[in-house]
């Protein structure tokens, strides 16, 4: 049995797909409310909530291999639960920020968790990949209400990845040996920048998306008062304001792993695009 967590999200959803399509199984996806959850025919939708990590004993019972979204709950506590339940070896979704900003606070989260994994005694992948092609989602209401999208550091190119090649390098790692014991740092094919990825929602909609460049202080000011000051801060830099060569370089973990190149952003607004129309 597969237990596939954040499988509603972008990175799980992907990786229940390919999952199921190739055949492996059975196969369990966690949600909060299973009821919302649309997953691929004889996927078993399972209730579980990682702020409550005894309520995830049902979803991991018989479990063997398991997809693990991060920082989401008390992950030692999750961990444990894994471990008493059986679960033999875990793929873990970390940040490449643990090795490009390790003084950053959420990068030092991530590494906690890497830590507690590798002390467990179950075996691990650990995944670590670079900024979310769908991150852009956080425009999708501004494109739909065809108001300016605003964003910092506009001229900054990072190798963003689609989530989907991040669920790819999981399904191989939870289905196929050899990557056990592993770290994978993985990226886009491709640096883009936050104008080019206005630019390619725009060509996926076929109309015009207009965008303009804000301040740290602007950007700041808005994400603060969503998730803290901190968090925003380290945001702010490893989006644009302390970039480094680790951060910037492209990466071809994703193909070495899978055999398939890494899939550029446009494709991914082209294959999202309903969501900003
Ligand atoms: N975005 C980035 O650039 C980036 C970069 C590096 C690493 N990451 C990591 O990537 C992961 C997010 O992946 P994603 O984009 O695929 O996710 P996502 O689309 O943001 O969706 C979040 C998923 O987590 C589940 N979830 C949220 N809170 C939960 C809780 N308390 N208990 C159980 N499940 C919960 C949600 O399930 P339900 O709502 O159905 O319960 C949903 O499936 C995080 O671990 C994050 O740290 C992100």
């Amino acid at each position: 049995m597969i237990l596939v967590t954040g499988a509603t999200g972008n990175i799980g959803s992907a990786l229940l797909k390919e999952l199921h399509a190739c055949g492996a199984g059975p196969l369990r996806g966690l949600t909060r409310d299973a009821a919302r959850a649309v997953f691929p025919d004889q996927v078993e939708a399972v209730e579980g909530d990682f702020a409550e990590p005894a309520s995830l004993k049902p979803a991991l019972d018989g479990v063997r291999s398991l997809f693990l979204v991060s920082r989401l709950g008390s992950d030692a506590d999750i961990l444990e639960a894994a471990r008493q339940a059986g679960v033999e070896h875990v793929v873990l979704v970390s940040s490449i920020t643990v090795q490009t900003h390790p003084h950053l606070g959420p990068a030092g989260e991530n590494l906690a968790v890497e830590q507690l994994l590798k002390a467990s005694g179950m075996a691990w992948t650990i995944l670590r990949p670079t900024q979310f092609a769908s991150n852009a989602l956080m425009w999708a209401a501004s494109i739909r209400g065809h108001e300016t999208v605003r964003a910092p550091y506009a001229e900054t190119a990072l190798p963003t990845i689609h989530p989907g090649d991040i669920a790819a390098v999981a399904r191989v790692a939870l289905t196929e040996p050899g990557h056990q014991g592993r770290t994978y740092a993985l990226t886009g094919p491709e640096p883009v920048t936050a104008r080019q990825q206005a630019e390619a929602i725009a060509a996926a909609l076929g109309r015009q998306v207009p965008f303009a460049e804000i301040s740290r202080q602007q950007a700041h000011a808005q994400m603060a008062a969503v998730f803290g000051a901190e968090a925003a801060d380290a945001v702010l830099d490893v989006t644009g304001g302390d970039v480094n060569d680790e951060l910037l370089m492209v990466r071809d973990t994703v193909s070495q792993v899978t055999g398939v190149p890494a899939r550029p952003f446009r494709q991914w607004a082209s294959e999202n695009a309903v969501a900003f129309h």
